[in-house]
């Protein structure tokens, strides 16, 4: 079902006692201005990942995520985590392939597909990313590469494993940068994702699918974001690391 969503990638910050302390800031926070019609992500980094999900339980409207998982589901895989752990540990959702992941790590389209597998087995919902590098934006390959993104890491999926998949729109000179994509570039990403799902998968496919916008996204901009059509919330990241900003962004629809 299409949902209002803002996700807090905290990528590799805060101590274990810091991400509690902000947790516990950010529930407090909401707590004087409910938004239950969007649901609130917290995606910290593992560590913290068991203790955060059990403190979001009993507050309303919120979930966490994992980053990433490993694409085995256990082993000889010296610091690595499955997605078995990472349910296991109260999570709801996965990040699969940040742009981050894919520059540093080697991540491939490949290497989604069996980690986009693993999370669906293990009833996880993978906010799949996609976005394009700005050369290719400037060779005007940006809808080429995300198409490609989306073909090589979900069209193996079914419709019922589809129904659980949510994607996020994150051009990669967005990401920490500072430049947000204006409103009219995601817009227009976003309607063009939702047009390339509703043609594999069928119109209610593409018309329940939630679409994140993420880079760059702020308390100052996330209200022109998330005013466009297609623009079902944001994944964020810098901004998600202050509680105030970060329910002023889930307060911005
Ligand atoms: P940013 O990161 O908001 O700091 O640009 C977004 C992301 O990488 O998910």
């Amino acid at each position: 079902m299409r949902k209002k969503i803002v996700a807090g990638n905290w990528k590799m910050n805060n101590t274990f006692q810091e991400g509690i302390k902000l947790v516990e800031e950010i529930i407090n926070n909401e707590k004087t201005k409910p938004s239950n019609a969007v649901l609130k992500i917290i995606a910290p980094p593992f560590i913290h990942l068991a203790s955060i999900s059990d403190k979001l339980k009993s507050a309303t409207g919120f979930a966490s995520a994992a980053q990433n998982c490993h694409h085995e589901t256990a082993g000889a895989y010296t610091g690595e985590v499955s997605a078995k752990m990472i349910a296991s540990a109260g999570a709801n959702f996965i990040i699969i392939g940040h742009s981050e992941r894919r520059q540093y790590f080697g991540e491939t389209n490949g290497v989604c597909v069996k980690k986009i597998d693993m999370a669906l087995k293990e009833n996880l919902i993978p906010i799949y990313c996609v976005g394009e590098k700005l050369e290719d934006r400037n060779d005007n390959n940006h809808f080429k590469i995300v198409k490609q993104q989306l073909q090589e890491a979900l069209f193996h999926l079914s419709l019922s494993e589809f129904n659980n998949i949510v994607i996020a729109y994150e051009p990669v000179w967005a990401i920490g940068t500072g430049i947000t994509a204006t409103a009219a570039q995601a817009q227009e990403m976003h309607l063009f994702i939702r047009n390339e799902i509703s043609n594999k998968y069928g119109n209610k496919a593409g018309a329940e699918l939630s679409i994140l916008y993420g880079g760059s996204c702020n308390a100052n901009n996330a209200k022109e974001l998330f005013a466009c059509a297609d623009v079902d919330g944001g994944l964020i990241g810098g901004a998600s690391l202050k509680a105030a900003d970060f329910i002023t962004i889930a307060n911005s629809f």
